[in-house]
């Protein structure tokens, strides 16, 4: 489906409409449709669009002085776009500008980075993964969708669908992990939640994916960093989630920063032009990540900004995001030096104006600002958020049954990620109220019942970045030292809490602005003291539950011999603190998946499930001679409160031919005492073919709940969609005549084997 079929205006509607606007266009007011400028509104807290991020300035000395620029640009009728307004205030005087300084009265549309939500934080996009649910992850973008519509947004640079196998990259955080056949689950679950059926009808967004592409493959998992993919990981791994958002109907999709395989993906022909609108038939509109324009000149690839322009254009750049100075300004020079072509601004240009159009921008161009107030308030979208926090949550272990907790008793709180308002909600949120939000002390203060003592500590200060980033500029961003803290004794009071109670539960992790864009790390353990704490915590022999807040796998190697309860919460959100406290005490069952494989040490990385297999098989698991080169917790793994058994796989047929689809069912059985969430997953295995494939490959995946006791089989079809694979030799894609084993569990160590054969 294209975003051309997905638009409640006809296609005709819309190009007689662009029409009219273009025809009587300057080669200025061309550009000036082309180019996105940041403009900083960080609103006070009462505004309607406010939220406790009131009083930070523009982040950083490139964004000084935006604000003038950018209204003389509007006056002068040369904006096509601003992002980073979200007051609807705000958007309304700024929308006013543009339509009075433009002589077509073409308005502005306005984007912004909504990444798991708006005003209600959801779990960060990593959570919403590992709960392996589309319905989830769909309802949770539509909430934010129509968050951010309210005030005025219309279109979210979101999702993410860069696949992520490198942990020491920040930006992990922002999508759906190591595996390509998840990673398109989830990218076209995003694209449905923000856009609907209809990216223009109320409450939704355009939805652009990013970062197009091979962006999470960064060298050294250096943020930013050049990355150079073999033909079989781009196809194969790299670009099935875009494919899929492309297929999701995203009406936009936004260039990467780095070097793909020698030349920039901002410049980058092949991949903008011949691949995302020739092969793949994109019919929306292409946006430069911020100031990736510009960088062309930065990589040695453009000589001047002039062109820069003309190449990014060239390449099939729709629009400029420009932090300033964009070099789309140039292009009128650009084109009068024959440089570029004013053909191709045009076709940008109309793919520009046609997505104004079909956000039904040029009749509706204001925003309601009491109706914002109204949508930004509403309890139901609280609600979706506590459940996507349930729904994310990873029981990675639970020795001994330890969770769920009783309801009496008395309880140690531990650790300064457990008392955090700002910590919970995760990176790349802005508009946020912390005073509504939960934290962990909050939601298990709220839930222990009246017979149960619940006290804090925090044993240690928060550990702070070596190298701040961009984002420490916004208030609250960077942890706040504590005043007057006294290491050693309030180490002495942690321990002496935890002695004295019946259960400590320890919050251990990532401060927020330690994980994202920007935020890169050489090393996977915990930061500063924790791990110290958590030992100290342990020694007294009280049970020990580990909450781990985080973006990315840590070490948890000592956590994993001697804690018996770890839950992964990740940054769970507004709710997340409730949310939490539901899964402890076992108001619901953890259900969720861990999206990547868990290393025990980042010498280790990049570490996958989907390895191919190679001399001495064997010693799979011994490669280095210090450390099991094995995971800690597999691709796949998460435990709950019941227990699951698999039996009974069968397929319909055990040979096809190329081109057929043969059905795999499962039966699996609660053999727990509780009921329980479980996400079924089938892999498979080819033996032989024209390329070495991988020891597994997920292609089919289903979460349910189970009573105690209760059955289900489930059925998962494997076609020509699964069985095909991009082969490097052959250039194309290929189903190879061979055997296919497949695999069906819990995780991606699954045991239980069937196999049929494909016929050429
Ligand atoms: C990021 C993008 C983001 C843009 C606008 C860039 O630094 O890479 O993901 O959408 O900023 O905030």
């Amino acid at each position: 489906m294209s975003v051309h079929s997905m638009s409640a205006r006809s296609d005709a509607e819309v190009a007689a409409r662009v029409d009219a606007l273009i025809a009587g266009m300057t080669v200025a007011e061309k550009a000036g449709q082309l180019t996105q400028y940041f403009y900083f509104d960080i609103p006070s807290p009462d505004q309607p669009g406010g939220g406790n991020t009131g009083g930070a300035e523009a982040p950083g000395p490139g964004f000084a002085g935006q604000g003038n620029t950018v209204e003389a640009a509007l006056a002068r009728g040369e904006v096509g776009s601003l992002l980073f307004v979200t007051d609807p205030a705000q958007a309304n005087r700024l929308q006013r500008l543009a339509i009075e300084g433009n002589r077509h009265g073409i308005p502005v549309l306005f984007g912004f980075d909504v990444i798991h939500g708006l005003r209600t934080i959801f779990p960060v996009p990593i959570a919403m993964a590992a709960s392996w649910d589309p319905g989830v992850i769909e309802r949770g973008q539509a909430v934010a969708a129509r968050e951010a519509r309210a005030v005025g947004i219309h279109w979210a640079f979101a999702p993410m669908v860069d696949i992520a196998r490198d942990p020491r990259w920040g930006r992990i955080v922002e999508g759906a992990g190591e595996d390509p056949y998840l990673g398109a689950a989830v990218a076209a679950a995003q694209v449905r939640g923000f856009q609907g059926d209809d990216p223009g009808s109320p409450g939704r967004v355009i939805s652009g994916p990013k970062h197009f592409a091979g962006y999470g493959a960064a060298l050294g998992g250096r943020d930013y960093d050049e990355v150079n993919l073999s033909d079989s990981e781009l196809w194969n791994v790299y670009l099935p989630p875009f494919k899929a958002a492309v297929d999701a109907g995203a009406g936009n999709i936004m260039t990467a920063y780095m070097d793909l395989n020698g030349v920039p993906a901002t410049g980058n022909h092949w991949l903008l032009t011949e691949i995302l609108r020739g092969t793949w038939g994109f019919g929306g509109f292409l946006v430069s990540d911020a100031q990736a324009v510009h960088n062309l000149r930065t990589h040695g690839f453009a000589a001047d900004l002039t062109d820069a322009g003309a190449r990014a254009l060239g390449a099939g750049v729709d629009m400029e995001m420009a932090i300033g100075d964009p070099a789309y300004a140039h292009l009128p020079e650009a084109i009068a030096a024959g440089l570029a072509d004013e053909a191709a601004l045009d076709a940008c240009v109309r793919r520009v104006l046609a997505a104004k159009v079909r956000m039904g921008l040029l009749d509706q161009p204001y925003v309601d600002e009491d109706q914002a107030r109204e949508v930004l308030a509403d309890p139901a979208h609280r609600a979706a958020a506590r459940e996507a926090a349930q729904r994310s949550a990873v029981l990675l272990r639970n020795e001994g049954g330890l969770l769920p907790l009783a309801d009496a008793g008395s309880i140690a709180v531990i650790g300064p990620l457990a008392d955090s308002r700002r910590d919970i909600l995760g990176p790349w949120v802005f508009d946020f109220d912390l005073d509504e939000t939960v934290t962990v002390l909050d939601g298990i203060r709220n839930r222990a019942g009246q017979g149960a003592e619940v006290r804090y500590a925090p044993g240690i200060r928060p550990a702070q970045r070596v190298f701040p980033s961009m984002f420490d500029m916004f208030a609250n961003n960077a942890p706040a030292e504590p005043a007057a803290f006294d290491d050693t004794a309030e180490l002495a009071r942690a321990v002496t809490l935890a002695h004295e109670s019946d259960v400590a539960v320890v919050v251990l992790g990532e401060w927020q602005n330690m994980i994202g864009e920007a935020a890169s790390r050489s090393r996977l353990e915990l930061p500063g003291e924790q791990l110290a704490l958590l030992q100290a915590v342990v020694a007294t022999g009280t049970p020990v539950v580990l909450l781990v807040m985080n973006g990315r796998p840590l070490d948890l190697r000592w956590a994993a011999e001697h804690v018996p309860a770890i839950l992964d919460i990740w940054y769970p959100g507004t709710q997340g603190g409730a949310a939490v406290a539901d899964l402890l005490f076992g108001d619901v069952a953890p259900g969720g998946k861990l999206p990547f494989s868990w290393p025990r040490t980042v010498g280790q990385v990049p570490l996958v499930y989907s390895h191919t297999i190679s001399h001495e098989p064997a010693n799979q698991g011994r490669r280095y001679w210090d450390e099991e080169s094995t995971p800690l917790y597999p691709f796949g793994h998460g435990l709950s409160y019941g227990r699951f058994e698999y039996r009974a796989l069968t397929l319909d047929r055990d040979r096809i031919q190329a081109g057929e689809t043969v059905t795999a069912s499962v039966t699996v059985t609660n053999t727990g005492e509780r009921a329980g969430d479980e996400v079924a997953q089938l892999y498979i295995h080819q033996r032989h073919g024209t390329a070495s494939r991988p020891v597994r490959e997920l292609k089919g995946f289903q979460r349910f709940t189970l009573a105690p006791g209760e059955s289900r089989t489930l059925e998962f079809p494997l076609g020509p969609g699964e069985l095909r694979y991009w082969n490097a030799a052959a250039r194309d894609w290929v189903i190879d005549a061979t055997t296919i084993d497949v695999f069906a569990g819990g995780d991606s160590a699954a045991e239980l084997t069937a196999s049929f054969t494909i016929t050429g």
